[in-house]
């Protein structure tokens, strides 16, 4: 090999191609905000470079303004976190004339996360999202442990999980549909073939699993919900094992990419879920305690890829022995 071809490898080595595609949509990198924990837009900008994210994916929004559940609705636990929220939203008619213009200054793709109570409220929503051409996509949330009606109700039944999808996707034929499931099932590899039935072009995964606490002084939960939705390195081999095995049994051969989460803190982390079949990740619980966290993950993936000498990122996905 010449001087000048030896220079070129050695440069493509040391800059590994970190971009992944959700079926049309090219992210820079894997690595996006989770719903719910980065805001609606900016919010974050202080103490993170977004336009250096894979993606930014917003809190969920509901047709009509949601107060969320009464306080208390954050618990810390060991290595995780219990939330209440309740999809504390400003509900879309804000969301179009307040958020979306500043959504519009991302240079990285931006996907909206969609919540309801009823399917009409999902269609009418995700209808009026479609039309904002800076909206890469949806991410549909069907898996919300915290709220009495739609959410968990809709994602733990196949038969709804499937006419929700396909009432979506018929209103909405040509927008990227992510599908959010819940961890919360006997069987996650039948709710994802409904919703892959039914239309989904990407699954993400996972959602909090449902957990309490109890002040034993008052004897009442800790949380004003009663229940919340545990997250963080506590859920990590749970949601990794969930991942995997949604991939080994349902979406590789569907050829249906994975958007991986639950507990991811490091590169380490999310390097697993794209080993087990994630195409991406995001990260939530942590960039509440460490913002930063998102930009040293991708640089940990891409210290990781240059390491083995892997050309990209892709080369590994699914790549479990
Ligand atoms: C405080 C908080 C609020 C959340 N709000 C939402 C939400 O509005 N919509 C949604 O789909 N998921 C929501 N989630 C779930 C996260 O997006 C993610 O699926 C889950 O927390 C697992 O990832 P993590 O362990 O990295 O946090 C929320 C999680 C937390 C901790």
């Amino acid at each position: 090999m010449d001087r000048n071809n030896r220079e070129i490898k050695q440069k493509y080595l040391s800059e590994p191609d970190l971009s992944v595609t959700l079926k049309n949509v090219r992210l820079p990198n894997p690595v996006m905000t989770a719903s719910g924990t980065s805001g609606y837009t900016f919010e974050l900008r202080d103490l993170v470079q977004l336009d250096q994210l894979g993606g930014f994916i917003t809190k969920s929004i509901t047709l009509e303004p949601r107060k969320g559940n009464p306080p208390q609705r954050t618990f810390e636990t060991p290595a995780g976190m219990l939330n209440s929220i309740g999809l504390a939203n400003v509900g879309l008619e804000v969301f179009c004339e307040e958020k979306i213009p500043l959504l519009q200054r991302f240079s990285i793709p931006v996907f909206v996360n969609v919540a309801g109570k009823t399917i009409d409220e999902y269609v009418a929503v995700s209808q009026r999202l479609m039309s904002f051409s800076h909206i890469s996509g949806l991410e549909i949330n069907i898996s919300c442990p915290n709220v009495k009606e739609g959410g968990i109700t809709f994602g733990t039944d196949p038969k709804s999980v499937f006419d929700l999808v396909h009432a979506v996707r018929q209103s909405c034929p040509d927008i990227l549909l992510i599908i959010k499931l819940t961890p919360n099932v006997t069987d996650i590899t039948v709710t994802a073939r409904a919703a892959i039935d039914a239309g989904a072009d990407v699954l993400s995964m996972v959602n909090t699993f449902l957990g309490m606490a109890i002040n034993i002084h008052t004897r009442k939960p800790v949380l004003g919900a009663r229940t919340g939705g545990l997250s963080g390195p506590a859920i990590k081999p749970m949601a990794l094992y969930l991942v995997s095995r949604v991939y080994q049994e349902v979406a590789r051969e569907a050829n249906i990419p994975i958007i991986g989460m639950g507990g991811i803190s490091s590169a380490q982390d999310a390097i697993e879920f794209i080993l087990a079949g994630a195409t991406a990740v995001s990260v939530g619980t942590q960039v509440l305690i460490h913002p930063g966290c998102l930009t040293q993950i991708i640089q940990g993936i891409k210290n990781y890829l240059t390491e083995y000498k892997i050309p990209s990122i892709r080369d590994i996905t699914g790549s479990l022995e």
